[in-house]
């Protein structure tokens, strides 16, 4: 029985086994061609995608700076909470995925 509550009538859910992970760590994930971002901030566990929306770098190591994560390549920033661009070169956001951690499973949400 699915115990997540993600609507599975807009994603598709896929379930990770995290046993032994620590999300105090950034970890990385690459689901049905998405690259994503799986950060814990301030006790909370967010899925965003990895790419920026500038200039298709990497985000991958970038700052966090409150909720924001801040591109290593030209500084623009992203809410880790709605992928709101924030701060130039961006003007466009980034993608976010629903996320639950339950036990030892992550249970991401890919859009259909
Ligand atoms: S590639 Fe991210 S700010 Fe330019």
């Amino acid at each position: 029985m699915t115990q997540h509550s993600i609507d599975t009538s807009v994603y598709n859910v896929f379930e990770i086994d995290i046993e032994g992970v620590d999300l105090k760590e950034r970890q990385f994930l690459s689901i049905e061609d998405n690259a994503i971002i799986i950060v814990e901030v301030q006790g909370k566990v967010y899925a965003i995608g990895d790419i920026c929306s500038h200039d298709d770098g990497r985000l991958e190591d970038g700052l966090i700076d409150d909720h924001c994560i801040v591109c290593p390549r030209h500084g623009a920033e992203f809410d880790i909470r709605t992928g709101e661009a924030k701060s130039m070169p961006a003007v466009v956001g980034i993608p976010t995925y629903p996320i639950e951690v339950i036990g030892s499973t992550l249970y991401i949400g890919i859009k259909k």
